[in-house]
């Protein structure tokens, strides 16, 4: 649990020009938005993060990042401005301010030496002074995905007072009063200039409130889920560059679901359960069975004859497969990701219980949730059934406000430049 120092929310009256960044998978993206009103304009540039700069030394990283904003900036012709930058930086941080943060452990695959328990802003700042005046650009906010993802829909819904995120990683935030903050060490006044919203609940969420990131997929590193972990949620563990970490995020995120239904397969196949007990190289191979498989598999009905089914197997290179295989393939697909979708909401719940507020919307986004058919209404049934008696959610509403994470960062930076200036 770690307070993020983002006091607020955004009403939708936010207005001007923001530049982004978002770091938190495969890809980074450096954005330039416009805001005008609920109105967003977007520019946006999408870069590959090779498997080199994932496990270098963290100054690459950062360097590699400082050079693709000079070419953003110089692509977009804003070398004359002086820009300042909101980071979106996906990973557990232990936050000091708005722009200080220290990264407490790398996650989703990244190892790089010389970030952990280093400030990521100076790091980032750093980067950008060594390209020299050429750059003009200040990192102004660090802000975790969930925050964004909060921002963004807060920006649309004022009701929303939780965010999370189900993609490669997961993780949620929400919004806690500040005398429940016991490491609270901020300032209890701030912001001076609360607005009043229309809506009571939204002005009471921007008052003596803070936004806290839960890191929730670090829940079960002290052996609270080992009461429900399988064998093969252990095989995962042991597997992954971080054993023993992120156990929450292991039984849930689209990094190792398909890893999960992979090891299942095999070991029905060498039980002779299925494929008339025949594997394939590529099954028996780590990793190759793609979290967006199990997507694309629900997506079949039988009575299309598991067109989707077939083709992956095919693509897996298993010769013998029936009818019944195909279901079997996709029952142990619905078992693995109604499990995260359950763990998920039972998480959620969690935050709804303690935030204990009438009608509240929780802001969700991330791939898994995005592109899985079934996530989001396996997510509303438990959330609904592990509600506490007594309160009212209803219409609590799981909402993607859009598809694309850009207005999230936007909104943030407004957000931000607001609160502290
Ligand atoms: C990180 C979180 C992040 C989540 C979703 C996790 O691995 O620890 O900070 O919010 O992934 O991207």
């Amino acid at each position: 649990m770690y307070p993020t120092y983002v006091r607020g929310l955004p009403d939708g009256s936010e207005r001007g020009h923001f530049l982004a960044l978002d770091l938190g998978g495969t890809n980074f993206r450096v954005l330039l938005i416009t805001l005008k009103g609920i109105d967003v304009e977007m520019k946006n540039k999408i870069f590959p993060i090779s498997q080199e700069l994932m496990h270098g030394e963290g100054t690459l990283l950062f360097d590699y990042i400082a050079e693709c904003l000079e070419m953003f900036q110089r692509e977009y012709n804003l070398m004359q401005d002086t820009l300042s930058l909101g980071f979106t930086f996906s990973f557990p941080c232990k936050q000091e301010g708005l722009t200080k943060a220290r990264l407490v452990k790398w996650t989703k695959g990244f190892t790089c030496p010389g970030v952990e328990n280093e400030d990521v802003v100076r790091l980032l700042n750093e980067a950008i002074a060594r390209r020299g005046s050429s750059i003009n650009i200040q990192c102004t906010a660090l802000l975790n995905d969930t925050v964004g993802c909060l921002m963004s829909c807060a920006f649309l819904d004022h009701n929303s007072m939780v965010g999370v995120i189900l993609g490669t990683g997961t993780n949620a935030c929400y919004m806690e009063h500040l005398d429940k903050v016991l490491t609270w060490d901020g300032d209890f006044d701030e912001p001076k200039r609360v607005e009043q919203s229309e809506n009571v609940q939204h002005s009471d969420a921007i008052s003596r409130k803070v936004i806290i990131n839960t890191e929730w997929g670090a829940f079960g590193d002290n052996g609270e889920l080992d009461f429900i972990r399988t064998d093969l949620d252990h095989v995962v563990d042991k597997a992954s560059l971080n054993p023993g970490k992120q156990i929450f995020e292991k039984m849930i995120s689209g990094m190792y679901m398909g890893e999960l239904v992979r090891l299942v397969l095999v070991k029905c196949a060498r039980d002779e359960l299925l494929f008339s007990g025949e594997t394939s190289q590529d099954l028996e191979t780590q990793g190759r069975f793609y979290t967006k498989y199990v997507s694309k598999l629900k997506r079949d009905e039988e009575s299309e004859g598991y067109t989707n089914t077939k083709q992956v197997l095919d693509e897996l290179g298993v010769e013998k497969y029936t009818m019944d295989d195909c279901r079997h393939v996709q029952y142990i697909c619905s078992t693995i990701s109604s499990r995260a979708a359950y763990l998920a909401s039972a998480g959620i719940a969690t935050l709804l219980n303690r935030v204990n507020l009438p009608n509240v919307t929780v802001a969700v986004d991330g791939s898994l949730y995005r592109f899985h058919p079934h996530f989001h209404r396996r997510m509303m049934e438990k959330t609904k059934e592990l509600l506490d008696n007594g309160i009212q959610v209803s219409d609590l509403l799981l909402t993607c406000p859009s598809c694309d994470l850009s207005p999230v960062v936007g909104c943030n930076e407004v957000h931000l430049l607001r609160y502290i200036t």
